[in-house]
């Protein structure tokens, strides 16, 4: 599965003030963008952090869109979402899957919420079996829209876009498993206490950094957007 971690930070890579503010660190051009590439993934995933500080919708919300949305994802360890974020509410209505390290809690599922239990790696989800996990997933709920049964071997590689926080980010980046990043700067600083835009990395020689290489710079109102992808 194609995975592309999308960030919106300040000048300085932070992505909310150090009280957890980040609505809005990019501007409404920047965030329209975003709207367009959720419309291009099949699924967007979010740490159980960010569902619970910004209590996002993870929809495309762009004019005249028709098209299917993509399946809101939080990884939580522990099922921790709360019942009255806005995933756990248009459960019944908008595919919403929590990938967890644990039983699929009633709580959850009696609300539409789809719990995808993979095997723990230091207490939380592995990320390679968590991605199989969704990849399965989301093969089943294209097949499930489709007029007549397709063949056996029948897959398609669906996409993945991660939009944080910050410890899903350094998560995904260490592991090896970001294809692209879709970088949003705003001209702004938010300083050293700001949430940085990729948590705690530990590591010690720049040989060991994952590199990227630059496809495009736009303006996007007062605003750059970065495009890289996985060297
Ligand atoms: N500017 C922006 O566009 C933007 C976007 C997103 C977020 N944010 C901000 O970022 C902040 C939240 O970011 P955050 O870094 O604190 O949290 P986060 O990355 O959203 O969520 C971290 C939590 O996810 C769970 N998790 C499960 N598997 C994980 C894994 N493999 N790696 C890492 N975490 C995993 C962990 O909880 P369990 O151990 O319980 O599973 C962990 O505590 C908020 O202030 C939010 O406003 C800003």
């Amino acid at each position: 599965m194609r995975v592309t971690l999308k960030l919106a930070t300040s000048l300085d890579g932070r992505i909310a003030t150090a009280s957890g503010e980040s609505r809005w660190i990019t501007g409404p051009a920047a965030r329209e963008e975003v709207h367009r590439l959720r419309a291009m993934h099949q699924a967007v995933l979010v740490g159980v952090e960010t569902a619970i500080a910004d209590d996002p919708e993870l929809t495309v919300r762009l004019p005249g869109f028709v098209g299917l949305q993509p399946a809101r994802v939080v990884l939580d360890s522990r099922q921790r979402l709360p019942s009255n974020t806005k995933l756990v509410h248009e459960a019944s209505r908008l595919d919403t899957v929590v990938i967890s390290t644990t039983p699929p809690n009633n709580r959850l599922t009696d609300a539409g919420v789809t719990v995808l239990q993979v095997d723990a790696q230091d207490a939380r989800p592995d990320l390679p079996q968590a991605l199989n996990a969704l990849s399965g997933w989301l093969n089943r709920r294209v097949s499930a829209r489709l007029p007549t049964t397709p063949p056996s071997d029948f897959a398609f590689d669906g996409a993945l876009m991660i939009e944080g926080g910050g410890q899903v980010a350094a998560s995904f980046l260490k592991a090896g498993l970001v294809d692209a990043i879709e970088w949003f700067r705003a001209p702004m600083i938010l300083g050293d206490e700001g949430r940085p835009a990729v948590g705690e990395f530990v590591l010690n020689r720049l040989a060991d950094a994952p590199r990227f290489k630059r496809l495009a710079v736009h303006e996007v109102g007062d605003d750059l957007w970065e495009r890289y992808e996985r060297l």
